[in-house]
C-alpha cells in the first residue's frame, strides 16, 4: 500500500511530486506529503486526508523551485491518518527526509536504543524510526550511501523507501524489499516510485528494482548497489509499451467506468499473440509460448486474493471441465499458513492484478518451499509476482487505477480460459468441436460485449436507483456464476458499502434463505445452461418468502421476477464475459447514485502490499 515517489532532474520537483502522488493515489489515501531540500534546510508539506488537501495547503505557502525530493501518499499502517504520522518524515535533527511504504517489524527494538541515544520521536509511525536509524549510521558512516546500508542492515521487515538529505543536494536515495519499486529513466532526471504511471508521462523507460536493492539517483546518473555490502549491481534498462492515456479517466468521470468499458479490448489484447489462425481453416490455435516448456500439470494449487481469487474459482470449472487436471482454489491468506500437501507433479499458479499482494507472494514462496514450479499470470510487468514465478502469463490489460478490480478479471477470466484450451488441447483430453468453437467464439467476443455495453449501464442506471436504498443483497449463482456472485457482492459492498452476501444458489436453504424479507433483494444469475432450472427453483424459494429478484437472464428463459434483466446470448462459458460487466455496473452505479467515492473506497488500497 502507500503510493511513494522521488525525483531528481532539473523541472520543480513539488508540482511533478504531486502529480506523480496523483497517479498514485489508488494506493492508499489517509494522507500525503512532499520533501524538498532548498538552502540546506528540509521543506517539508504533509496534509490529513486526501491528496486534495495538500494541494490546498501548497495552494497557499511558497514552495521551493528545488528539483529533487520525495512525496508519499499513505495508507495507514502503523499510526492513525493524522498529520503527524504522515510522511515523509524527518530524523531528529531534521537533516534527511523519508517516505515508506510497508512496515518495520523489529522498529520498537531498534526505537528504544535510539531513545537511549537521544532521539526523540514526533509521530507513531515505525518509518520515523527508519529515518533516525539513517541519521544514526551518518554518524557512524563518511557517506549517506553507507548510512542508509548501514541501517538497512539493521531492519526486518518490508519496505520501499526514498529519501533526500540537506548534505547531499540533489541526490534521491531508495531501496525495497518485499514493497513495490521501479526506476524511471529520462532525459536530465530520473525517478523511484512504486508505480510506472507515477512518472509515464517524463519516461517510459525503466528498471526494475529487486529487493535488497538500495539505488541513488541524480539528474545525470543513477546507480544500484546491493544494499548489504554496496556492491553494484548491474540493471536492464527495459521500455514499456504503456501509454500515458491510459493512465488517465480519458472524459470518464471514474477510473472504474473507464475501465469496465474498456473490457472488449483487454479481451482482444489478452488473446493478441495467443491465437494463431490457420489460414486455410480459419479456425485458430491457441499458442502459449509462455508456458509451451512446460508439461501439463498433473494437479494444480491457484494462489489468490479477492477479485483474482474469484477468477481462479472460475477457472477451476473449466481446466477441470477442459484439461481434466484437478484444481484446488486457495484464499493466499489461508495458504500461506497451512502445511498444505503438494504432490510432485503439480503447479501453483498465483493470480494477481498488481504482482504484489502480500499474501499472494507469502504463498508463492510457501509452493516454492515445498517444491512446486510457479505460474504467475498477472498484470504488472516486472511486479514481484512476475519476479518470483517460473512461468509467468502477462494478462495484459494495462493499469488498472479504480480500486475495485474489473477489466483486471475479464483479462484473468481470458486467460485461464485459454489455459484450459491449451492443456486440454496438448493432453487430447478436449473434443475438437469445443475447442474450435471456443477459439472462434472468443475471437468474435470482444464486437458483441463492446455493442451490448452501453446498454447494460442503461438498465444498471435505472436498477441502482431502484434498489440503492437497500441495506443488504444476496448474490446468488451456480456452476461458473457461482464465483461471478461472489464478485457481484464484493463489487457492490466495495464501493457503495451495502452489504451483500455471494452465494452458491443451493446453499441457501442451508441457513441464509432465514435472512429473506421483503427488504432483502437477490442479484441472481440465471443464465440459460443447464444448471438453470435448478437456479430457478431457488428463486422460487427465495420469492415464497418474499424477497425480490433482479435476475440476469438470456432471451427466451421463462422467469417470473420483479426484474429480468436478459443479456444476449454467446456460447456457454463465454456468457460469464457478458454477466461479469453487468455486476460490476450495477455496483458502480449504486456507489455513484449513492455519491460514494467510487475509484478510492474507504479503508481500501489498490495493492494489499502489507499482511
Ligand atoms: O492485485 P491483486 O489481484 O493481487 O489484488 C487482489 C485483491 O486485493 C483485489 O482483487 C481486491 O479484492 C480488489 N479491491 C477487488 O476489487
Amino acid at each position: 500500500m502507500c503510493g511513494i515517489i522521488g525525483y531528481a532532474g532539473h523541472r520543480p520537483a513539488v508540482p511533478l511530486i504531486v502529480e506523480g502522488l496523483r497517479r498514485l493515489e489508488y494506493r492508499g489515501y489517509d494522507s500525503a506529503g512532499v520533501a524538498t531540500v532548498q538552502n540546506k534546510e528540509i521543506d517539508l508539506v504533509r496534509a490529513e486526508g486526501k491528496l486534495a488537501a495538500l494541494d490546498e495547503k501548497l495552494s497557499h505557502i511558497n514552495v521551493t523551485n528545488s528539483t529533487f525530493g520525495v512525496g508519499h501518499t499513505r495508507w495507514a499502517t502503523h499510526g492513525v491518518p493524522v498529520e503527524k504520522n504522515a510522511h515523509p518524515h524527518l530524523d531528529h535533527d531534521k537533516n534527511i527526509a523519508m517516505i515508506h511504504n510497508g512496515i518495520i517489524e523489529n522498529y520498537q527494538e531498534i526505537k528504544a536504543e535510539l531513545v537511549t541515544k537521544g532521539y526523540e520521536f514526533r509521530s507513531d509511525t515505525d518509518s520515523e524510526v527508519l529515518v533516525n536509524l539513517i541519521a544514526e549510521g551518518r554518524k557512524h558512516n563518511d557517506t549517506m550511501l553507507k548510512a542508509v546500508s548501514w541501517a538497512l542492515n539493521q531492519v526486518e521487515g518490508a519496505y520501499a523507501i526514498a529519501l533526500v538529505a540537506v548534505d547531499e543536494p540533489g541526490t534521491v536515495y531508495a531501496a525495497r524489499v518485499s514493497s513495490p519499486m521501479v526506476m524511471g529513466v529520462g532525459v536530465g532526471e530520473n525517478f523511484v516510485a512504486s508505480d510506472i504511471p507515477a512518472f509515464l508521462p517524463y519516461t517510459r523507460k525503466v528498471v526494475f528494482i529487486e529487493d535488497g536493492e538500495l539505488v541513488k539517483i541524480t539528474s545525470s546518473s543513477w546507480e544500484v548497489f546491493r544494499a548489504e555490502n554496496l556492491a553494484p549491481v548491474e540493471k536492464e534498462v527495459q521500455t514499456i509499451n504503456w501509454d500515458v492515456q491510459a493512465a488517465q479517466k480519458g472524459g470518464h468521470k471514474h477510473f472504474m467506468i473507464k475501465e469496465i468499458f474498456e473490457q472488449p479490448k483487454v479481451i482482444s489484447d489478452c488473446l493478441a499473440g495467443r491465437i494463431n489462425i490457420n489460414s486455410s481453416t480459419d479456425i485458430g490455435e491457441v499458442v502459449l509460448p509462455e508456458i509451451s516448456a512446460m508439461e501439463p500439470p498433473e494437479r494444480l494449487h491457484i494462489i489468490a486474493c479477492g477479485t483474482s481469487y474469484h477468477a481462479g474459482l472460475w477457472g477451476k470449472y473449466l481446466i477441470e471441465q477442459w484439461a481434466k487436471i484437478p484444481v484446488d482454489v486457495e484464499i493466499a491468506s489461508e495458504f500461506r499458513y497451512r502445511d498444505p500437501l503438494l504432490s510432485k507433479g503439480s503447479l501453483a499458479l498465483a493470480i494477481s492484478q498488481s504482482g504484489e499482494t502480500a499474501d499472494t507472494l507469502a504463498g508463492i514462496k510457501l509452493a516454492k518451499q515445498k517444491g512446486l514450479p510457479i505460474l504467475g499470470l498477472c498484470n504488472v510487468v516486472g511486479s514481484s509476482v512476475a519476479r518470483e514465478s517460473d512461468y509467468i502469463m502477462y494478462t495484459q490489460a494495462g493499469p488498472e487505477i479504480s480500486v475495485a478490480s474489473t477489466k483486471a478479471m475479464c483479462s484473468q477470466l481470458t486467460a485461464l480460459l485459454l489455459l484450459a484450451l491449451y492443456w486440454g488441447k496438448r493432453k487430447g483430453v478436449l473434443d475438437e468441436e469445443t475447442y474450435s468453437r471456443a477459439v472462434q467464439d472468443l475471437r468474435n467476443l470482444p464486437s458483441i460485449l463492446d455493442a451490448e455495453l452501453p446498454a447494460m449501464r442503461a438498465r444498471a442506471k435505472e436498477l441502482s436507483r431502484e434498489y440503492s436504498e437497500a441495506n443488504s443483497f444476496f448474490y446468488l449463482g451456480r456452476g461458473q456464476y457461482f464465483p461471478l456472485a461472489l464478485e457481484g457482492a464484493l463489487k457492490l459492498k466495495e464501493i457503495s458499502y451495502i452489504h451483500a452476501e455471494g452465494y452458491a444458489a443451493g446453499e441457501m436453504k442451508h441457513g441464509p434463505i432465514a435472512l429473506i424479507d421483503p427488504k432483502f433483494p437477490t442479484f441472481a444469475m440465471a443464465l440459460k445452461d443447464e444448471l438453470f432450472p435448478k437456479v430457478k427453483s431457488n428463486l422460487v424459494e427465495v420469492q415464497a418468502r418474499g424477497g425480490e429478484i433482479i435476475a440476469l437472464t438470456n432471451p427466451g428463459v421463462e422467469l417470473d421476477v420483479e426484474h429480468r434483466w436478459i443479456l444476449p446470448e454467446v456460447w456457454g462459458p463465454l456468457n460469464a464475459f457478458m454477466a461479469l460487466p453487468a455486476l460490476q455496473l450495477f455496483a458502480y452505479e449504486t456507489a455513484d447514485y449513492l455519491g460514494k467515492d467510487v475509484d478510492q473506497p474507504r479503508n481500501l488500497a489498490k495493492s494489499v502490499t502489507v499482511e
